[in-house]
C-alpha cells in the first residue's frame, strides 16, 4: 500500500493540502429545471403555488447568470429532481478562504438540497464545516461577512438558530454579530442587509428589532448607511449582488438604482419576477465563492 496515494485519497486529509482559492470573484449558481413552487414555506409563496413560468424562469435565471459572467467566473451545480428551492443556492453554505459552512436548512422541504450541496463542495476540494441539525443555519441567507471579510453578520429569530451563530463564526476564528428579525416577510438577512464593497450597507431597517438596529448602527455610520423604503424592501431592493463596484439587483420599479449609482456604483437591474414568486431574487441565486477581500475589491475610480 503506498502511503502518498492513501493520503492524497482521504477525504479528511485532502482539504489540508490544498485548500479552493479564487484570484478573481467567483459565484456559484444552480440551474434552474427544477424550479418550482411546490410548497409554501415563506409568505412570499402563498397564492404562487406552481405560478412561476419555467420558460420564464429560464429566461430570467439565463439573464441572471449573463450578467454574473460579465463580472466574475460562475462555477455552476445542477438542480434536482425534488428539491425546487435548490435554484437559491446563496443558502447552500457561507464560504471564506476555502471553508464551506454547510446549511442545515429549517424546513425538510429543503433539507433534500443539502446531500447535492455537500457532494459538490466536497468534490471542489471545500474543507466542509458541518452545521448541526438541532440549530438550523441557512447559508448567505442569514449570514454575510462584510465587505473586509473578517466579521460576520447573522440573523435569526425566523430560519437561522441563534445558537448556530458562534459555531458558524468559528469556522474563521471571525467575530460574528447576531441580529434578530421580526418582519416575516424579511425571512432571511439577504432580504433586508447587505453590506457592499467601500464599506457602506443597504438594508431596511423595519426588518430588525430595536436593539439589532443599534447594533448596525454603530458599525455604520450615518453616511455608510443606505437604508431602502418598505416599498423598495418588499420588493427584495437588498437582495443584491455585489463585485467590485457592480451591483446586480432585481426591477425594484423605484429610484434605488439612481441613488446607488449616485453612492458610486454600476448598476444592472434584471427582472427576476417569477423567482420573487418562491421569495428571493438575485443575491439568494448566487453564492459567493471567492474571498470576500477579492470580490468587494475596488478599482480605482469606483465606489469609496
Ligand atoms: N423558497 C425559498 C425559501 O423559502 C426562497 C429563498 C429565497 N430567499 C431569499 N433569502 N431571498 O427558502
Amino acid at each position: 500500500m503506498s502511503i502518498t496515494s492513501t493520503a492524497i485519497s482521504d477525504s479528511s486529509l485532502r482539504p489540508i493540502v490544498s485548500l479552493p482559492r479564487f484570484d478573481r470573484p467567483t459565484y456559484l449558481m444552480c440551474s434552474p429545471e427544477w424550479y418550482d413552487v411546490d410548497y409554501v414555506i415563506n409568505p412570499w409563496m402563498a397564492g404562487n403555488l406552481h405560478r412561476p413560468s419555467r420558460d420564464l424562469a429560464f429566461a430570467q435565471w439565463k439573464a441572471l447568470h449573463n450578467e454574473l459572467q460579465r463580472i466574475a467566473d460562475v462555477r455552476l451545480i445542477h438542480g434536482q429532481q425534488g428539491a425546487p428551492d435548490m435554484v437559491f443556492v446563496g443558502h447552500s453554505a457561507v464560504v471564506q478562504h476555502g471553508i464551506a459552512a454547510l446549511s442545515s436548512f429549517a424546513h425538510p422541504q429543503r433539507q433534500a438540497e443539502e446531500k447535492h450541496l455537500r457532494r459538490w463542495f466536497e468534490s471542489a476540494g471545500f474543507l466542509v464545516w458541518e452545521t448541526p441539525r438541532e440549530t438550523a443555519f441557512e447559508g448567505e441567507g442569514d449570514a454575510l461577512f462584510n465587505a473586509e471579510g473578517n466579521h460576520l453578520w447573522a440573523a435569526h429569530g425566523v430560519r437561522t438558530c441563534l445558537q448556530s451563530h458562534r459555531h458558524v463564526a468559528d469556522a474563521w476564528h471571525a467575530g460574528v454579530t447576531s441580529l434578530h428579525l421580526v418582519d416575516p416577510r424579511f425571512y432571511h438577512l439577504d432580504t433586508c442587509f447587505v453590506p457592499l464593497s467601500g464599506g457602506c450597507l443597504l438594508y431596511f431597517p423595519g426588518a430588525f428589532d430595536k436593539p439589532s438596529r443599534a447594533k448596525i448602527e454603530a458599525a455604520y455610520s450615518p453616511e455608510r448607511r443606505i437604508a431602502v423604503t418598505e416599498a423598495e424592501a418588499t420588493r427584495f431592493a437588498c437582495n443584491v449582488i455585489n463585485v467590485g463596484n457592480e451591483i446586480i439587483l432585481g426591477t425594484t420599479g423605484t429610484g434605488l438604482a439612481g441613488r446607488l449609482e449616485a453612492w458610486g456604483y454600476n448598476v444592472t437591474q434584471v427582472n427576476l419576477s417569477e423567482f420573487i414568486r418562491g421569495g428571493g431574487s438575485a443575491k439568494a441565486l448566487a453564492l459567493r465563492l471567492s474571498d470576500s477581500r477579492i470580490t468587494h475589491q475596488l478599482t480605482s475610480h469606483s465606489a469609496e
